[in-house]
């Protein structure tokens, strides 16, 4: 398995939902209500898990992919993104299902959701590819996975995240383990050692900056 994968997977599941919801029969409210349902679990079980799972792993590993400025401003975006969406889906959930109100909510969260598929898959997901061993990309989609799992049958509360709060403490009160997630302290550091080696970068002590390159720490 690799979380990357499973990431791009959940989006196109996502791009599908929003289309079933275009073709549905529009007097159809039960149905649409249902699908929409799904939809609304789908879209927060998957922002939540990379929020706890994901983007901690980026923010540590991370270079700023493609157009982005810096992995901080990436991951900064990404949760504002989230944010976005989860308040167009409160909005959909104010207004009666097959409402006008109610389908400028979904197809707001449509817009939100698609600019932020878009980006998360060309910077984050690139990025990661390039940055992560295989082994982390295994363990992240296990543990993101797992929590989607033990959520979507009842779906979460969906809670807004602070954006700066969380590239700060890098998301670390999220993760109830402690910690973000996917690898453990001693495999993190291996794999940063690795990384600093193959980039011909000096090993620092401990308690070393959590960025990865130059560039990023800039940023
Ligand atoms: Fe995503
Ligand atoms: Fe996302």
């Amino acid at each position: 398995m690799d979380i990357t994968e499973i990431i791009s997977h959940q989006h196109d599941e996502q791009r599908r939902m929003f289309a079933y919801l275009e073709e549905w029969p529009r007097d159809d409210h039960e149905g649409l209500a249902a699908v929409w349902k799904r939809l609304a679990i789908l879209l927060e079980t998957h922002a939540e898990a990379e929020e706890r799972y994901f983007y901690p792993e980026l923010l540590r590993l991370g270079t700023g992919g493609a157009d982005a400025e810096s992995t901080e401003e990436e991951v900064e975006d990404a949760v504002k993104d989230h944010n976005e969406i989860r308040a167009a889906v409160r909005a959909a959930d104010e207004h009666e299902t097959g409402s006008d109100d109610w389908w400028t909510a979904v197809i707001d969260a449509n817009v939100h959701n698609s600019d932020h598929m878009g980006e998360e898959e060309r910077q984050d997901l690139a990025d990661f590819r390039q940055q992560a061993s295989l082994e982390l990309r295994h363990e992240i989609a296990v543990k993101f996975l797992r929590y989607e799992a033990q959520t979507a049958a009842t779906g979460i509360e969906p809670k807004d995240k602070d954006p700066e709060q969380f590239v700060e403490t890098q998301g670390d009160e999220l993760a109830p383990d402690g910690g973000s997630a996917g690898a453990s302290d001693s495999e993190r550091e291996a794999h940063k050692m690795a990384t600093d080696a193959a980039e011909g970068v000096a090993p620092t002590g401990e308690g070393d900056s959590l960025k990865s390159s130059p560039e990023a720490a800039e940023g």
